[in-house]
């Protein structure tokens, strides 16, 4: 039998790695799960406005809710306005292709894509358009330039899911999602994937946030867009 020598995954917080981290991120811990607004109301569809105050009670509570509401919601990735304010962030936890963990909070983010990768087309999703997923291809490397919550550097280089992740979060604060890439077809079709599974996918939110004692996120009946 042959014997395989697997590297042991590593977890890299904002780019740096961490020698062991928890399940949840510790901001996720302290969050409260908020609603995530959905295709159709104005503050997904507008650019975010940048941060520029780092270090306050506001911007770290902004980010813990948004670690909470991420991980209640079972996403990889999670932007301001998809909790209803404007403001340029994103947090991001997900595991890619080799096992590694990558987790962090960006403020005031650039997206610089990498022309020169292979473009990926993956099926992909958003919190904002529960229980739809669509291929889509998107440049395989990109880089975040940025700051962390208390206005220190950060640049963050990605390739294939990663890569795919930050696109999609930094579009987000141009009011940009990834249905806007989608042809006419695949958006009536991400329409009726989302008719089908929203239900369930809010249900599923409900009882995660129960399961991590925290108070579930209340959602319309219907999509508060009107989509
Ligand atoms: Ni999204």
């Amino acid at each position: 039998m042959a014997r395989i020598f697997r590297r042991k995954p590593a977890t890299y917080v904002l780019g740096e790695r961490v020698a062991d981290y928890p399940a949840y991120a510790p901001e996720s811990m302290r969050g409260r799960p908020l609603r995530i607004t959905e295709i159709g109301e104005p503050v997904l569809h507008a650019a975010a406005r940048p941060v520029t105050q780092f270090g306050t009670a506001e911007l770290e509570r902004l980010i813990d809710d948004m670690f909470a509401t991420m991980d209640v919601a079972e996403g990889v990735g999670l932007a301001a306005p998809q909790v209803g304010v404007d403001l340029r962030v994103f947090v991001y936890d997900l595991t890619d292709d080799l096992g590694d963990r990558h987790v962090g909070a960006v403020v005031n983010p650039v997206l610089e894509v990498d022309l020169d990768a292979e473009p990926l087309t993956e099926d992909e999703g958003c919190l904002s358009v529960p229980g739809a997923y669509v291929p889509l291809e998107r440049p395989g490397g990109a880089t975040i330039r940025g700051v962390d919550k208390d206005g220190g550097p950060v640049q963050l280089e990605a390739t294939g899911y990663l890569a795919r992740c930050f696109i999609h979060e930094a579009q987000h604060l141009d009011g940009t999602l990834y249905w806007d890439h989608l042809t006419p077809e695949q958006q009536k079709d991400a329409l009726r994937q989302r008719d089908e599974q929203r239900a369930e996918v809010l249900a599923g939110r409900h009882e995660i946030a129960v399961e991590l004692e925290k108070t579930p996120p209340v959602y319309p009946a219907e999509p508060a867009g009107g989509r």
